[in-house]
């Protein structure tokens, strides 16, 4: 009888911490055994020349989100996780989304409603919270946290969603007696709403302006505003989908003064500009996101973030809105102003393999970095860690095997989410998953789908455990 289930022979087995060329034996959904010559596996995959690592953590996509705006999002939970996993994803933590009025348990109930019998890989959830109330300060939240959900996002921009500053510090104040991680969206509202009455006033509102309306200024007024806050209540937060200069000054900024600011970037940061909004017939409603893309020296400093360690997280932020629909970019018409076309931009699949690409192929960044960002640092961050996250005895067995030989000119045909685009058609990237396992079953098996909807299983999170940024990384304490 064989030893494993499973042997992955041979290939380069990477983490966040090193790299080996060894065997991984798994049994029962589990890695057991790490090695050379490893016994038989009643299945066995060669990885010779292959580059194996943690399948990735998605900790920040949307999907089957209730809009409030008539809006429907294209991906659900089957295409969606489907879609990840082509792309080297093994978790997704998407957000159930409290409506102003409702109860996080109804949202929570909702969400598990959409996902049950969908997802090809395991997923967790995010909470928002748009409207704290006592109870929910007092009662829910705190209750919600033991029960496993222990992130939540928050916004300072979007009406519908959008929290005051005195609310914030009632947020942080729970987050930091419960142990739960904050995300924060920091934009500066009133600006927003300012200049994007000015802007079409001006008669300004093709979707270039997005742009105009959502200035960096914007997004640093805010960073620096939540990092305040979270100063004051003493409890760590992550401000997510960071653009650029201005708020990497702020984030960086407190991370050096030991703070424990935490920040993630996505794709659009590193590939697009505000000048993908400038496009004719509409087109350039496709890459409309908050924040918007900058320009190519924000790209430089995105990178340059993504290398130094103040960020810690890559997500995809994949939001994914039909171009040529009534419910997606196109709800109010292709006239509409800038500021009716719903915000976001598909990426889920796309996620790695364009950092693998971009970063780890190019030397920009290591291995145990790309590993760090996608797969180990989300999993700390959102207390999933050491199930998930890495490759270690005891670890879930969820496993990308990556061919980096492999050329691809990426196209919205061979991408599986439900988006009639990507943002980035026609890029040429080398490097792309062949195999992804997930709990030691395949669910990818070299560009074929070998998974059923449904198998992937909900994961209650424990408390975040993060480890310091690296620029706030104090002297370590030697007894004399
Ligand atoms: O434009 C974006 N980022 N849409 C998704 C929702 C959010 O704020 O992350
Ligand atoms: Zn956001
Ligand atoms: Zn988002």
């Amino acid at each position: 009888m064989a030893e494993y289930d499973y042997v992955i022979r041979g290939g380069l087995v990477a983490t966040a911490a090193d790299e080996s060329r060894c065997d991984i034996g798994i049994r029962d959904g589990r890695i057991v055994a790490l090695g050379a010559s490893l016994g038989a596996g009643e299945r066995e995959i060669d990885a010779t020349g292959m580059i194996v690592l943690p399948g990735g953590i998605d900790a920040h996509c949307h999907f089957d989100q209730p809009m409030n705006d008539g809006s429907r999002m294209a991906d659900d939970f089957e295409s969606g996780s489907i879609s990840a996993a082509f792309g080297g994803t093994t978790t997704i933590i998407p957000f159930a989304c409290q409506m102003k009025g409702g109860t996080l348990r109804d949202a929570i109930t909702d969400y598990h409603g959409r996902a049950e019998g969908k997802a090809v890989i395991d997923y967790a959830f995010h909470l928002i919270v748009s409207d704290p109330t006592p109870g929910v300060l007092g009662q829910e939240l705190p209750a919600v946290i033991k029960d496993g959900y222990t992130s939540f996002k928050i916004y300072m921009t979007y009406d519908d969603l959008k929290l005051n500053d005195r609310q914030i510090l009632d947020v942080l104040d729970v987050a930091r007696r419960e142990g739960a991680m904050v995300m924060v969206h920091a934009e500066n509202s009133d600006c927003i709403a300012w200049l994007t009455e000015r802007l079409e006033q001006a008669g300004k509102t093709a979707p270039k302006y997005h742009a105009e309306a959502r200035p960096p200024v914007v997004e640093r007024e805010a960073t620096h505003r939540a990092i305040s806050l979270a100063e004051l209540v003493d409890v760590p937060i992550l401000i997510v989908h960071v653009s650029g200069r201005e708020a990497v000054a702020q984030i960086s900024h407190a991370q050096s003064k030991g703070l424990r600011i935490y920040a993630e970037t996505c794709p659009q940061y590193l590939f697009l500009t505000a000048e993908d909004l400038d496009l004719d017939d509409f087109e350039g409603a496709k890459c409309i996101c908050s924040p918007p893309p900058r320009d190519a020296a924000n790209q430089e400093i995105i990178w340059n973030g993504l290398e130094r360690g103040i960020f810690q997280v890559f997500s995809s932020d994949h939001a994914p809105f039909r171009h040529d629909d009534p419910q997606g970019k196109m709800l109010h018409g292709k006239n509409a102003s800038f500021s009716k076309i719903p915000n976001g931009i598909p990426g889920v699949e796309t996620r790695m393999p364009l950092l693998f690409s971009e970063g780890v192929m190019t030397g920009r960044l290591d291995l145990q970095r790309f590993v760090a960002l996608t797969a180990t640092n989300p999993a700390r961050m959102y207390g999933l860690y050491p199930r998930k996250g890495t490759i270690a005895v005891g670890s879930d067995a969820d496993i990308a095997i990556w061919d980096p030989r492999k050329d691809v000119l990426l196209t919205n045909d061979m991408l599986h989410h439900n988006v009639d685009y990507t943002p980035y058609e026609g890029r040429q990237l080398r490097g792309w998953p062949r195999w992804v396992m997930s709990r030691g079953e395949l669910v990818v098996d070299d560009g074929k789908l070998t998974a059923k909807p449904g198998r992937g299983e909900f994961l209650p999170c424990d408390q975040p455990t993060p480890a310091r940024p690296a620029s706030a990384r104090q002297p370590l304490a030697v007894a004399e």
